[in-house]
């Protein structure tokens, strides 16, 4: 087998809706307020999807515009792997419709479930098809369409999410320790009654009483999501560098998931990073869940902060519970 790094992130493209809504247009139809929500969460605005735009055309237009970056072609993708909490249809997969939408006949297209670290357990699966040459290519991706599964009388919540999507192209390494060199994924179901949708699903499928009591909607206890997404991220950003065998100061850039800025500030203190160092866009996009960090990813490369050699440690936390971190050296 050949050593790690195995795998490279060769290219990132992203999608977002073009409808704005801004805090100020929530708080016209919900009791809240610019200010709270800048106070508490850091953000300002976030994207909403019409119901012409799915979350497989969404990912299509992040996909195309990372085979293009990465100069690789549909025909090429040997696995098409798409993280969502908010597929298109329950059956078959968002990654199905992916696949046909892109023409990537030769690929496997299959879905998985990991909430917020979506793209980071995906990219984790990616890497060990190509460790274990089963692909060269795999087209990762982390797409949502949250405004369909939040409930917009809860202001708890309505205020967080946005719609938004995020692809990479993961293939062979293609220099000496250039890369993936650690991937870092964990999970605690024993806490999935703070973070889910209880209804809609095969346990509870939809029915009047579904819908009336609202329950194909996300709950989320707020307070104890925060105090655990601050434990587990600070764990998974110690435990990717030291599967890496880097320290934090060895770290150009940490790409949080963009769930709150008082989260990612703790999560940076706890890595003893500067702000400096932390990508933030959460403003301009909300929580998108699995394509939070693509679109950070995405917008980091472009603005000169992510280049050839920069050390990048990413880290997420979300519904399950589940957490997982990576370090890439770009
Ligand atoms: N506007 C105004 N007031 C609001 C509000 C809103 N949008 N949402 C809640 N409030 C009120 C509450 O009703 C509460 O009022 P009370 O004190 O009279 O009961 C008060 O604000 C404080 O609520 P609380 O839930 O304790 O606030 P908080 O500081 O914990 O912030 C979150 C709430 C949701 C922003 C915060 O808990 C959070 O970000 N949690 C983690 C979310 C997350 O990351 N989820 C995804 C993980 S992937």
């Amino acid at each position: 087998m050949m050593p790690r790094p195995f795998a490279e992130v060769a290219s990132v493209g992203v999608a977002v809706p073009p409808n704005v809504v801004t805090n100020d247009d929530l708080s016209r139809v919900l009791d809240t307020s610019d200010q709270w929500i800048v106070e508490r969460t850091g953000i300002r605005e976030r994207r909403i999807a019409g119901p012409e735009q799915s979350v497989a055309m969404l990912s299509q237009e992040a996909s195309q515009r990372a085979l293009a970056a990465a100069g690789v072609g549909a025909d090429e993708l040997d696995a098409i792997v798409v993280a969502t909490v908010s597929p298109d249809r329950l059956m078959p997969s968002t990654a199905c419709d992916l696949q046909a939408l892109l023409g990537a006949e030769r690929a496997a297209a299959f879905d998985i479930g990991a909430a917020c670290p979506g793209y980071i357990f995906a990219l984790t699966v990616a890497e060990g098809l190509v460790a274990s040459g089963q692909g060269e290519t795999v087209l990762v991706v982390g797409a949502e369409k949250l405004s369909t599964i939040t409930d917009f009388q809860d202001r708890s919540t309505a205020i967080l999410f946005g719609d938004g999507a995020g692809a990479s192209v993961v293939r062979r390494s293609s220099g000496p320790g250039r890369g993936i060199l650690s991937t870092f994924i964990k999970s605690d179901g024993r806490l999935a009654p703070l973070l889910l949708r209880p209804g809609g699903g095969s346990a509870d499928p939809i029915s009047e009483k579904v819908v009336c009591e609202r329950s194909h909607y996300m709950k989320m206890a707020g307070r104890e999501v925060f105090k655990a997404a601050v434990l587990a991220m600070a764990d998974a950003c110690d435990e990717a560098l030291r599967r890496a065998g880097v320290t934090a100061d060895q770290v150009d850039l940490l790409v949080p998931h963009q769930a709150n800025l008082r989260i990612i500030e703790a999560t940076a203190k706890h890595a003893g990073l500067p702000m400096s160092k932390v990508m933030v866009n959460l403003d301009r996009y909300g929580n998108t869940s699995s394509a939070s960090i693509p679109l950070a990813l995405e917008q980091a490369l472009a603005e000169g902060r992510i280049g050839p050699g920069s050390v990048v440690l990413l880290v997420a936390f979300g519904a399950g519970f589940t957490w997982g971190s990576a370090v890439i050296r770009w």
